[in-house]
């Protein structure tokens, strides 16, 4: 592994480890729905509402950083940071099941694509079918597909570094 993805990974250990211990208390999740809601069309906001509480909080939290370091950011990014994970809504995860795969890299969950590492090595594209269904705009559709990988796209790159952070 390069030393700067080693550094990178190394740096968002602190913050994987407070995700984890968080997971294991889905009764104390307590998003800002309403705040969240305010950012979203109305069919966006019901894939929102569809999402599990942990997993609305942590994308609250995600939003709120990456708002409160760039203002500017676009509306399309504000509700693909609020939606980012939605994918994993189509099959929601077992308590252990939350946990283990939190401990197995993205990249990894992707050759074994079976239940929840499915849903965790896949769920960028899981997402962007969902919200795709639902008629959710496009540019919001596209940076859920690559929050993971962003591929060049510098909205993409700022959400993936966001969702690493919080
Ligand atoms: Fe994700």
């Amino acid at each position: 592994m390069p030393a700067s993805r080693l550094t990178r990974k190394v740096a968002a250990l602190p913050a994987k480890l407070r995700r984890l211990a968080r997971s294991l208390h889905a009764g104390q999740a307590t998003p800002d729905d309403a705040w969240a809601l305010a950012a979203l069309t109305p069919s966006e906001g019901r894939v929102y509402l569809g999402m599990d509480a942990r997993d609305r909080e942590h994308a609250v939290r995600v939003a709120q950083a990456l708002l409160t370091d760039h203002p500017q950011a676009s509306g399309e990014l504000l509700a693909a940071s609020l939606l980012h994970d939605c994918g994993k809504s189509v099959r929601p995860y077992r308590v252990w099941e939350r946990v283990a795969v939190g401990l197995v890299p993205g990249r990894v969950s992707r050759w074994v694509p079976l239940g929840a590492l499915y849903v965790r090595g896949f769920h960028p594209e899981l997402g962007a079918a969902l919200l795709s269904g639902v008629g959710a705009r496009t540019g919001v559709i596209e940076l859920v597909r690559r929050h993971h990988r962003p591929g060049g796209d510098p909205d993409a790159a700022l959400l993936h570094r966001y969702d690493n952070l919080e």
